[in-house]
């Protein structure tokens, strides 16, 4: 079984943490976040990973190389200027060794749906394409899916103001080797855009299916968050992680002071110093950073490197990278960014 994994996109909304990591390879309970994805694909039987890659692409092969580690073989499919969702899937076609059904996952969905089902699914219906679909509160950020009686998709609206229905695209696929191939080379191309309306349109089997396992796309500060002290916690699934469920993370390397009080999942990273009577909250320290002594943090997302003085009071802010914040000094936020 191979995948297509799609890691190009420039994470825009995770900045400023994303000027110096890509999204998909920013630590989640500690390792780089696509680490989860490929183990659980491993799992269901995976044994070759394309990774789509565009922005910072020399990062992903630096870190995982051949995927020996990982006991996975990876290979890379490189964007000089990125092709969008679909271009990338059309460029990274070529690296495919075989040529069954693929199993595509956007590079940012944390979760624990059952990919053996989907493939069986996408298989006994003689599907071009199969979608994984779930319902959420707010549809208006997602590809918005339609779907027949018996779970065919009649329409797909990416990102509209008025969604027809709350069930959405959960941003795992499984293609067909035709229904790849048949996305237009060499041009941008976005999936959600253009080649499933396009399928639909053309009375191809797009098939949806619903798991309403955990599922997270982690591409927002908020939810980057949420997916950390989730994964810490346990209430996410991961194949990456052997630790037992608990309240919070510590790296190696990391010393926490007397007294300092972590909690809600939060995570410590390497080498990362945390000061007397500090009290952490739902927040995630990269590795080498220092917080200070009694410093007060809430959902807060902090930088490689970042300086956190004494007392300071951080709640809802996500610091970027060797990030400075004076002692006393009170940052509140509803999580935006600061460099
Ligand atoms: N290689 C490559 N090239 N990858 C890309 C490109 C590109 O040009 N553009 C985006 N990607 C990758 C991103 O790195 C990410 O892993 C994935 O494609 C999806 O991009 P996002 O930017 O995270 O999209 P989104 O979250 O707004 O929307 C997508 O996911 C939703 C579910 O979380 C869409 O697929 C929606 O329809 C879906 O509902
Ligand atoms: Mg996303």
């Amino acid at each position: 079984m191979e995948a297509i994994l799609l890691v190009g996109g420039q994470g825009t909304r995770l900045r400023p943490l994303t000027l110096t990591t890509p999204k998909p390879m920013l630590p989640l309970a500690g390792i780089p976040f696509i680490t989860h994805q490929l183990l659980r694909a491993r799992q269901a039987g995976v044994d070759h990973v394309v990774l789509a890659t565009s922005y910072k692409a020399a990062m992903f092969r630096d870190h995982f190389g051949d995927g020996a580690t990982l006991g996975l073989a990876l290979s890379y499919a490189v964007e000089h200027e990125p092709l969008g969702t679909g271009g990338a899937l059309r460029n990274a076609t070529g690296h495919l060794r075989g040529d069954g059904p693929v199993i595509i996952l956007n590079g940012d969905v944390l979760g624990g749906l059952d990919l053996v089902a989907m493939v069986d699914h996408h298989r006994h219906g003689a599907a071009d394409v199969t979608l994984h679909l779930r319902r959420v509160p707010d549809p208006t950020a997602y590809g918005v899916v339609t779907t027949d009686r018996d779970g065919r998709v009649s329409a797909f609206d990416e990102k509209t103001d008025r969604p027809a229905t709350d069930q959405v695209n959960a941003g795992t696929y499984v293609f067909s080797r035709a229904a790849l191939q048949a996305i237009p080379p060499g041009r941008v191309v976005s999936v959600e855009r253009e080649t499933f309306p396009r399928l639909i349109g053309e009375g191809r089997r797009v098939l949806g299916l619903h798991d309403d396992a955990y599922w997270l796309d982690i591409g927002t500060p908020a939810t980057y968050l949420r997916g950390n002290c989730d994964l810490v916690t346990g209430l996410a699934p991961s194949a990456a992680l052997d630790a037992t469920p608990a309240d919070t993370l510590v790296l190696a390397g990391a010393e926490i002071g007397d007294g300092a009080e972590l909690s809600g999942g939060t995570v410590v990273g390497h080498r990362t110093a945390v000061g007397a009577q500090a009290q952490l909250c739902r927040s995630v320290i990269f590795d080498d950073a220092a917080i200070g002594a009694g410093a007060r943090l809430t959902d807060a997302v902090v930088g490689r490197g970042a300086r956190i003085g004494a007392g300071a009071v951080v709640d809802g802010v996500m610091l970027g990278d060797r990030a400075e914040v004076p002692p006393g000094a009170r940052l509140i936020g509803a999580v935006p960014v600061r460099g």
